[in-house]
């Protein structure tokens, strides 16, 4: 009869689950990191995105239809969406009938805050380290080194926000993109 404990060559029991435990760990680590990009492009983002597009998500992650949105908020209004990359995207509400024609991405450049708009300032306001951005994003006060990312925003065949990136000139700033 082969006596296996006591074998160097043979990791007893305690060790060899504890080893199985460590690999499949790793192992399922390693899968689920290599499915994430795979599974993730077989999510389709929604219907209605052209060149790079997707469709703006509400809080619920339901895609939001211009219609609904224009009768649910007021001229001024920036109302946080998610937007391309599930960037956080102020829509701008422009007028009863529209919304402007760029979104604000509302990451701070300085540090990745999520910069919160305040109404009665007229600005964004970033809570982390005071960096403050006029009405379309453009910074006008540091320490954030720079604008706000911008999108464009349409309308998809189904009537929803559609939001598709931004590769021209920064109107705000008349310089190129520096997030393109
Ligand atoms: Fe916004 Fe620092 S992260 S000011």
């Amino acid at each position: 009869m082969t006596q296996v404990s006591g074998n160097p060559d043979v990791p007893d029991l305690g060790r060899r689950q504890f080893m199985n435990a460590l690999l499949l760990g790793a192992a399922s680590g390693t899968v689920l990191g290599a499915l994430y990009p795979i599974v993730k492009y077989f999510i389709p983002p929604s219907s209605g995105g052209a060149g790079g597009g997707v469709t703006a998500k509400d809080a619920l992650g339901n895609d939001i239809v211009l219609s609904n949105f224009l009768s649910e908020h007021n001229v001024g209004d920036r109302t946080l969406a998610q937007g391309l990359k599930g960037d956080p995207t102020y829509i701008v509400v422009e007028s009863s009938d529209a919304i402007a024609s760029y979104g604000i991405n509302a990451v701070c450049t300085h540090l990745g805050c999520v910069v919160p708009w305040n109404a009665s300032e007229n600005k964004f306001i970033c809570p982390c380290h005071g960096s403050q951005y006029d009405s379309t994003g453009k910074v006008v006060r540091g320490p954030a080194p720079l604008s706000l990312a911008l999108v464009h925003t349409g309308v998809s065949d189904d009537g929803k926000i559609a939001l598709t990136p931004w590769t021209e000139t920064d109107f705000r700033t008349g310089d190129e993109p520096w997030w393109a």
